[in-house]
């Protein structure tokens, strides 16, 4: 056997097993086990300390017994060990177990009597492989019958369509929490420092080549102002910085670029500009904007996903 496995086979093949079985075996999360527990990995070292072990012994062993052995001896182990794999006592040992074969010498004790033609039959006894995996077909029957035809199992249909729906409820599930899938109308205000902090460091990276550092406005409007051409409030802010401008203006879709819990950080810290009067900001532009749920859509619909706030023509503001 030694033959076929080399020593530099053997350990790297032997510990990798051992590996896999722990690392299958163990529920460590996303890490791997033996980086989430420190015994685990004492564990491989002890395995492979111990494999190396073995290999030194019976190398050592080896030596000595080839050492004691007679010439005549030594030759015969020598024989043995050359043979191909096909000859070799193991093959032949699992070939018998597996086949329970008859040897060609003894097949006029196996011929039946019958001669068809001249073709006649040998009564050889059914191989022990064959009719195990006969006895498994035969249990797997009877649980498969148990299972769907007298416990009403679930089909594969049925299997489907719940799968389906704990899909779909996970994704409910999900979505609830999940700040990435922000929309306009789930978006509130942040008012976390840290969150306003990252905004700003995000608008500072992307936005004050039109908007300017602090807002005042530049090839984009000022937006430390109450005027408001896309609609002001976290929503309608959100919503223009998520899917850009108008066409044409420069204001590009964020969204392709900044993930929405990020765009709603920095949206916020649009909304704490509000009023900061930046020296030389641009001219206002657009509509005063005034907070009112009550508010009708503007019938030029620059903003159609924020419905619930938008722009208030500016004569209805005091
Ligand atoms: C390439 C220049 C440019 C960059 C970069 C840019 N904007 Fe704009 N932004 C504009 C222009 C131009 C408009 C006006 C769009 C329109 O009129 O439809 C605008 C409009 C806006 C508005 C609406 C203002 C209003 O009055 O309704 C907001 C809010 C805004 N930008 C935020 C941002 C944020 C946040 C970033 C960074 C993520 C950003 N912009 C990056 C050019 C830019």
């Amino acid at each position: 056997m030694k033959k076929y496995f080399p020593v530099y086979v053997r350990v790297p093949v032997l510990f990798a097993l051992f590996f896999l079985a722990l690392e299958y075996g163990i529920d460590s999360g996303e890490q791997p086990a033996f980086m989430e527990y420190p015994v685990v990995l004492v564990l491989l070292f002890l395995f492979l300390f111990a494999l190396i072990a073995v290999e030194i012994v019976a190398s050592a062993t080896d030596k000595v017994m080839t050492r004691l052995m007679t010439e005549e001896e030594r030759l015969e182990k020598e024989r043995l060990d050359n043979l191909p794999f096909t000859e070799s006592e193991f093959y032949k040992r699992v070939m018998k177990k597996l086949t329970r074969s008859k040897g060609i010498e003894e097949e006029g004790t196996l011929l039946l009597d019958h001669d068809y033609d001249g073709i006649k039959e040998l009564d050889n006894e059914l191989p022990p492989w064959w009719v195990y995996l006969f006895y498994a077909t035969i249990i797997f029957a009877v649980v498969y019958m148990a299972r769907f035809h007298i416990f009403e199992g679930d089909n594969q249909a049925a299997e489907f369509e719940k799968e389906m729906i704990a899909a779909e409820l996970a994704i409910e599930e999900y979505k609830k929490t999940a700040p990435d899938l922000l929309t306009a109308d789930q978006v509130v205000f942040l008012d976390d420092p840290a969150d306003l902090a990252e905004g700003k460091r995000l608008f500072d990276v992307n936005c004050v080549v039109c908007h300017r550092a602090d807002g005042g406005g530049g090839i984009g409007p000022n937006l430390t102002d109450e005027h408001w051409i896309l609609g002001g409030g976290i929503k309608n802010v959100f919503n223009t910085v998520m899917e850009g401008g108008r066409d044409g203006k420069g204001m590009v879709a964020w969204k392709v670029s900044i993930k929405p819990s990020d765009i709603a950080k920095i949206s916020s810290y649009v909304l704490t500009l509000q009023g900061t009067n930046p020296p030389d900001a641009k001219e206002a532009e657009g509509e005063i904007w005034v907070d009112t749920e009550e508010a009708v859509p503007a019938e030029n619909g620059a903003v159609e996903t924020a419905t619930d706030s938008v722009p208030a023509a500016a004569s209805t503001v005091e």
